[in-house]
Order: C-alpha cells, then sequence, then structure tokens
C-alpha cells in the first residue's frame, strides 16, 4: 500500500498549475456514447477516476486512450449496454453512462452504485427523470435495467440539485424527442461544462449554471472536440496549502470565477488572495482567523472543500463551527487529524473546530478523496513527520501531488 511521507513546517513558496476538472472530465467523457465517431477531449488530468471511466467504457466497446492530457474516445460501435459491478463499485460517477446508454442504445443494465464512506448517495433521482422521460426502470440484482424507445422530453423537479442526476438528465435530454425541462438543477461549474460540451456536439441546451435547464431534443450529435476546465477543487486546496503554512504561492491556470465562495471564505480566515485573469497570487497570515462554514450547493461553498477548510481551523486562533449541509457523513477525516492533536467535535451536521497552536505529524489513514487532501493540508503544518496511508483515495482527485507540493518547497515523498 502506498503511503505519503511529509515532513511538516515548511512554508510553501513558488508557483503551481492547475489541472483539468475530473468532474467536468468525466460526464463529457461518458458523453461520448452520444456519439458515434471519433470524440477528444482535452486538458483531461491523469487520475484513477480517469482511468476507471476509460475501463468502463472500454467496457461498452469504445477504443478509449489517454495521452498527454488528451482523452480520445471512439464510440463507433458499442458491443453492450451493461456496467458491471465490478467497475461501478470502484467509481460512483460510473451511473453517469446510463443516461446516454438509454438516449443512443434505448436499453442499459448499470449496476446501482452502493454506498461510499461520505453517505448513502442514492440515485433514485436519477432513476425518477429517466422515467418522466418515458423509460422504463426495474432495479433487480442490483442492477438498474433500463428501456425506451426513444425518450420523450419532460418537465423534471429535482428534490436535491443532485450533480450527476442533472448531467445524467441533461445528457439523456438531448436525443429525446421534443423539449425537457430540468427544474432545481445543479449549478456547478463542471455541469455548465459538460452543457458547453454537449452544444459543441450539436446540442440545443439553454440555462446551464441556472436552476432550470431547457434542452431540446434533436435527432443526433456529432462528436466532441473540446477542453475542459481548470479544477476549481485543486485550486482551493493549493490555496489553503498556502494558507496553512504561512506561505506565498502562485495559482497558475485556475478559473476565478468559479472560486468566489472559496475565496471569500478563505479571505475570512486571513489568507491574502490576489487575484490576476488565470492566476491568484495567495499569501499565508501567521495565525489564520477562527470561521464558521456551511457547504451549500454552488455558488455556496463546496462540500469538496469542507475537509480542507477544517485543516486550516485545526490550528487557527479561535473557534469555528462547520456544518456540511450536503453529505451525511462527510466527517470521516476528523478520527484523523485528532491523531494529529486537532481539537474537534462532531455533533450531527457539525464540526466544532478548536483551533491548536500546533499539530503534531502521526500515521494516519486517508478515508476518501476530499479527506486525504486535508490529512495533507495538516501534515504540511503538523511539526514532525506524518505519514499518510491508503493514497489510492488521493489519487483519484489529485493529479501528481506530491511533484506539484515539491515544487512549492514541501518537504514530502511517496513510499511504495
Ligand atoms: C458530485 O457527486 C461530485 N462527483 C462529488 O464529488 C461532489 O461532492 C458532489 O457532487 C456534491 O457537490 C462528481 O461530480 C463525479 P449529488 P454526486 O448527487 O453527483 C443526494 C468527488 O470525488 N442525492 O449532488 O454523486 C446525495 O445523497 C466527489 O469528487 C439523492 O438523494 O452528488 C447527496 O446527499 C465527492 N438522490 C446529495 O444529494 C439522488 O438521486 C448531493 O449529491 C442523487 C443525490
Amino acid at each position: 500500500m502506498e503511503r505519503l511521507i511529509i515532513e511538516g513546517g515548511v512554508r510553501l513558496e513558488g508557483t503551481v498549475d492547475i489541472s483539468g476538472a475530473k468532474n467536468a472530465a468525466l460526464p463529457i467523457m461518458a458523453a461520448s456514447i452520444l456519439a458515434p465517431g471519433v470524440n477528444r477531449i482535452h486538458n483531461v488530468p491523469s487520475l484513477r477516476d480517469i482511468t476507471t471511466m476509460g475501463r468502463l467504457l472500454t467496457h461498452l466497446g469504445i477504443d478509449f486512450m489517454h495521452d498527454n492530457g488528451t482523452v480520445v474516445l471512439d464510440s463507433d460501435n458499442l458491443q453492450t449496454v451493461e456496467a458491471p459491478y465490478e467497475l461501478v463499485k470502484t467509481m460512483r460517477a460510473s451511473v453517469l453512462v446510463l443516461g446516454p446508454l438509454l438516449a443512443r442504445m434505448g436499453r442499459a443494465r448499470v449496476s446501482l452504485p452502493g454506498g461510499c464512506a461520505i453517505g448513502a448517495r442514492p440515485i433514485d433521482l436519477h432513476i425518477m427523470g429517466l422515467q418522466k422521460m418515458g423509460a422504463e426502470i426495474e432495479l433487480s440484482e442490483g442492477y438498474i435495467n433500463a428501456r425506451a424507445e426513444r425518450l420523450r422530453g419532460a418537465t423534471i423537479y429535482l428534490d436535491i440539485p443532485t450533480v450527476t442526476g442533472t448531467e445524467n438528465l441533461m445528457m439523456a435530454a438531448t436525443l429525446a424527442e421534443g423539449v425537457t425541462i430540468i427544474e432545481n438543477a445543479a449549478c456547478e461549474p463542471e455541469v455548465q461544462d459538460l452543457a458547453n460540451a454537449l452544444v459543441s456536439m450539436g446540442a440545443r441546451i439553454e440555462g446551464a449554471g441556472t436552476s432550470i435547464i431547457r434542452i431540446n431534443g434533436v435527432d443526433s450529435l456529432n462528436p466532441l472536440d473540446y477542453r475542459v476546465i481548470p479544477d476549481r477543487i485543486e485550486a482551493g486546496t493549493f490555496i489553503a496549502a498556502a494558507g496553512i503554512t504561512g506561505g506565498e504561492v502562485e495559482i497558475r491556470g485556475c478559473r476565478v470565477d468559479h472560486l468566489e465562495s472559496v475565496i471569500a471564505k478563505l479571505r475570512e480566515a486571513g489568507i491574502h488572495i490576489e487575484h490576476k485573469p488565470g492566476r491568484l497570487k495567495v499569501k499565508g497570515p501567521e495565525r489564520l482567523n477562527a470561521v464558521d462554514v456551511r457547504t451549500m450547493p454552488y455558488p455556496g461553498f463546496p462540500t469538496d472543500m469542507q475537509a480542507q477548510f477544517m485543516a486550516l481551523m485545526a490550528v487557527s486562533d479561535g473557534t469555528s463551527l462547520i456544518t456540511e449541509g450536503i453529505f451525511e457523513n462527510r466527517f470521516m477525516h476528523v478520527a484523523e487529524m485528532r491523531r494529529l492533536g486537532a481539537d474537534i467535535i462532531v455533533e450531527g451536521a457539525t464540526a466544532t473546530v478548536r483551533g491548536v497552536r500546533m499539530l503534531k505529524g502521526a500515521p494516519v489513514m486517508a478515508t476518501d478523496l476530499r479527506a486525504s487532501a486535508s490529512l495533507v493540508l495538516a501534515g504540511l503544518v503538523a511539526e514532525g513527520r506524518t505519514v499518510i496511508d491508503r493514497l489510492y483515495h488521493i489519487d483519484r482527485g489529485y493529479e501528481r501531488i506530491e511533484e506539484k507540493l515539491r515544487g512549492l518547497g514541501a518537504r514530502v515523498r511517496r513510499e511504495r
């Protein structure tokens, strides 16, 4: 099992480049199912989740290649409409093939994703929306069995603005008969990026990025050639890394307009953030302020930055309340942070974090993608050595993280 070894206490200095957004690339890769031919997606990071999606699409009969940041997907001849449990269980986002398969092939057999470390994460809203569009869906033996001669446009209200639910339904609607309106849709930048990619294929979509998305179905789409947006969560994580170590870092290639709530809260915590077109200059304070935060759907503070924010608050000058408004169990990192000396109490959806002067390095274990990022941040500032186990979690969402951190002066290495 690979581990990350961090010697804490270094103020990060220098420049770091942000990679493409994993959660934009994943749905856009799935969109390749919609259009026979050679699809090209640029600025795609080399991550486990991308490889997993590539394996799934290969299983479906799509030729997948990922070279030098560009993914090539030849979806001319799909062989099967089945997404097997062995693949889906390793990544929930596999469910994103459901809508496109139904739209292109009229059938789909996709394993239910199962829960994960941060919550039950059902997909009832994905299924409800497809049923409204005329799909016959039966759940049996852990699989979603779906059929539809041709999906029909419908008005779908989402009880929760589910990100992948919005993406699945938007993709399905591009080839449906008539108009689909998704109400209370997710507004995340990754949803907008998928919509832009679909429009570049010939889809007719309005309102992406707002809570009402209107899709006019068309008869066919053309293969895409598209560049995905930068990863706002990676950018937020590096702002936090500069902030927690009291360093001075330039973050290049990020979309500042996707980071407004993150920048606002990190400035409140005392981090100096100056923005210029496509980059940020960040300077961490001697001591961080204690700030309360609640995670919300976009444009609110992202749940994917909650664990990283908690690491900052663990060494802040005061007490902060962190409320997780999206997932029911996204505090798995708390027990590991306590091992580093953090003073955190969890009651329901709220964690009370009392800042301490100093964390002390210790062996800890990554439990999920963003929790592992928070342990890296804590390790960067902790006195002594921190060893983070189960590194595969972090490799799901951060490209070459130890290389990028070493480039900023951190004392970090990967041990096989
Ligand atoms: C997406 O997950 C992201 N993943 C997550 O990032 C992110 O944390 C999450 O959105 C919230 O922003 C991808 O985009 C691949 P949701 P998703 O459906 O779509 C409930 C990462 O690794 N819900 O918006 O699965 C659900 O239980 C991940 O980068 C239903 O009840 O999240 C949750 O409580 C971590 N029924 C809430 O909605 C449904 O049918 C939000 O879930 C769907 C969702």
